[in-house]
């Protein structure tokens, strides 16, 4: 038996054996464990998690640094496997956008409207749902994080939508993950940085794998994603073609 994250390895052993819950044992009267081949999860745990990720959105922000493929193959990922999905564009991050992808933002906004678990929100609706701490969440993902919004979360500015949802994140002790974008780095970029890292975002560059001799970009970007959703706990393992094997 060993420990590893909870939601992903349900998910994984449901999918393969239609079966939740192998067996249950208890310690004490009041701390219920399920054990299931290797995973043993405290209860309230358990049932946390599982209605943390199938009934609350992910939040996913774009600010306005390189690297909207990435966003563009997150976000499709959580709404491929049925998940919840918020996301917010911030307006330097449109322009990005148009002129990385070479289509408008808003016909990806558009597209993924057809997805039942979809939903947009303007960078200025302040009013929206999601400023607000009492408003449940499976946490944030800036993807990719500009400099300036690092800057700005790290000093506590919230004036527009994408940094005020982050903000809550962080104020509830929500998973935070952001994607920093820019290089070279300097000190104050580094200290913003660490500022987070020390409230407890997690930071995730997009270095890429070049033990992997991964040939296209979309290969790199496809790994950067795998290694996003098991950071989230989504997925359990990366594919046989993007795992290290000596
Ligand atoms: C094409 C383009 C690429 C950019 N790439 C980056 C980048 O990689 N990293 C970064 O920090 N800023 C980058 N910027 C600058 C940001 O967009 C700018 O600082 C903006 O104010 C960020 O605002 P936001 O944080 O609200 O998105 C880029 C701008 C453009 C137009």
């Amino acid at each position: 038996m060993y420990y590893c994250k909870p939601i992903a390895c349900l998910r994984k052993h449901y999918s393969e054996t239609n079966r939740l819950i192998k067996s249950e044992y208890s310690i004490f009267p009041d701390q219920r464990y399920y054990f299931y081949d290797f995973a043993h999860i405290h209860y309230s745990q358990l049932v946390r998690e599982v209605e943390l990720n199938n009934q609350y959105p992910y939040i996913v922000g774009i600010s306005g640094a390189s690297g909207s493929i990435i966003s563009k193959k997150f976000i499709t990922a959580l709404l491929e496997r049925d998940l919840k999905v918020v996301t917010i564009f911030s307006n330097a991050s449109k322009l990005v956008w148009d002129q990385e992808l070479k289509t408008s933002y808003q016909s990806d906004v558009n597209k993924w409207s057809e997805y039942p678990n979809y939903t947009n929100y303007a960078v200025g609706d302040l009013t929206a749902p999601i400023a607000s701490g009492s408003v449940h969440t499976n946490g944030m993902v800036i993807v990719p994080c500009s400099m300036n919004s690092v800057a700005s979360l790290a000093n506590g500015i919230t004036n527009n939508l994408l940094l005020r949802s982050a903000d809550v994140c962080m104020k509830e002790k929500r998973p935070l993950t952001i994607i920093p974008r820019e290089t070279p780095l300097h000190a104050i970029h580094l200290s913003n940085l660490s500022k987070l890292a020390s409230l407890g975002a997690t930071i995730m560059p997009t270095d890429p794998p070049f033990y992997l001799n991964l040939k296209t970009l979309d290969q790199i970007v496809n790994y950067f994603v795998y290694k996003l959703l098991i950071q989230l706990g989504i997925e359990v393992e990366l594919p046989p073609d993007y795992r290290y094997t000596g």
